[in-house]
């Protein structure tokens, strides 16, 4: 019997594992290719949070070696400054990612932003190309979050085949691709949302259960059958009895620890495992942009 101790995945930890790998392959590039990884964060405006990941973002991407370029732009900025940004970007052979932080304010249209970035530099993934790319089975450029739960789960559980996925979410950033992930992975794959019929049933018959609906404690304890794998992609902010607020997941995990075989807290699940696979892709994006196989560390 597992106690609820062990069977927390501590995304912490995981993801300074994915960057200490990250770390050893940019020191290769550098040394045996004279390729330093470059990633380039635009950001518009102000918005606190974003200020927040964004400094976060460029601190990790120097710790690991790679070039780091941060383009600050103001919250008046004009559509036309922002796509010049990025044709610029583009266009340097030092940049092989370019994220440009959302939200953006509302007088620019984010989806022509995001599809003027190369989609060989689309490091979020969010790019037509790489998500018809990724449909397809072609190689991709993966959005980052289920790029850190596919990681997690093989790290769990080894090879998926033929484990049923429940996937609670539909959004192209999380829940579409993370359904194609673990297609590709030979999950039998259920898109499910908040919507759905009988879901709790539905859960009840999942091997591995991503949440990523955007509502704090949608999925309850008793829908997760014992030993199911949990991934909570939610962050969801709630009030507390002092006042303040507390982080929440998509998951009541007080509930769900003592049935599921390993189980993402919230904080210190998903969460820090998005950036660690930010730089991931950097390096993805460069080795494909030289030619170059990643190196294996
Ligand atoms: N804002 C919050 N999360 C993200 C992300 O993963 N990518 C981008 N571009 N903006 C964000």
């Amino acid at each position: 019997m597992t106690t609820p101790q062990d069977n927390r995945i501590d995304g912490k930890e995981f993801a300074a594992r994915v960057r200490a790998t990250v770390q050893a392959q940019t020191a290769i590039l550098i040394r045996d290719h004279g390729l330093k990884p470059g990633l380039a964060v635009v950001l518009v405006g102000e918005d606190p949070a974003s200020q927040v990941y964004v400094r976060n973002k460029a601190r990790q991407t120097n710790e690991v070696g790679m070039r780091s370029d941060e383009i600050r732009l103001d919250a008046s900025a004009s559509q036309a400054e922002v796509l010049a940004v990025v044709d610029r970007l583009n266009a340097d052979d030092g940049i092989h990612g370019i994220l440009v932080q959302l939200p953006l304010p509302e007088q620019i249209d984010e989806t022509a932003v995001l599809d003027r970035i190369d989609p060989a530099k689309d490091v979020d993934g969010f790019h037509v190309i790489n998500t018809g790319r990724l449909q397809v089975g072609l190689p991709a450029l993966v959005p980052c979050t289920p790029r850190g739960c596919m990681m997690m789960l093989h790290d769990r559980l080894g090879d998926l085949s033929g484990l049923h996925a429940v996937v609670v979410g539909r959004s192209n950033i999380v829940g579409k691709p993370m359904a194609m992930l673990l297609l590709q992975a030979n999950c039998t794959v259920t898109i499910a949302h908040s919507r759905t019929r009988n879901l709790p049933d539905l859960c009840r018959g999942a091997d591995i259960i991503v949440a990523a609906v955007g509502r704090p404690h949608f999925v309850q304890g008793d829908w997760i059958s014992p030993g199911a794998t949990v991934i909570d992609v939610g962050i969801n902010r709630v009030p507390r009895e002092d006042g303040k607020t507390r982080l929440v997941g998509d998951v009541d995990f007080a509930a769900a620890v003592g049935h599921a075989g390993a189980i993402t807290p919230v904080p210190g699940g998903v969460g820090p495992m998005t950036i660690a696979c930010l730089l991931a892709n950097t390096i993805t994006a460069a080795c494909r942009a030289a030619g170059i196989e990643e190196p294996k560390v």
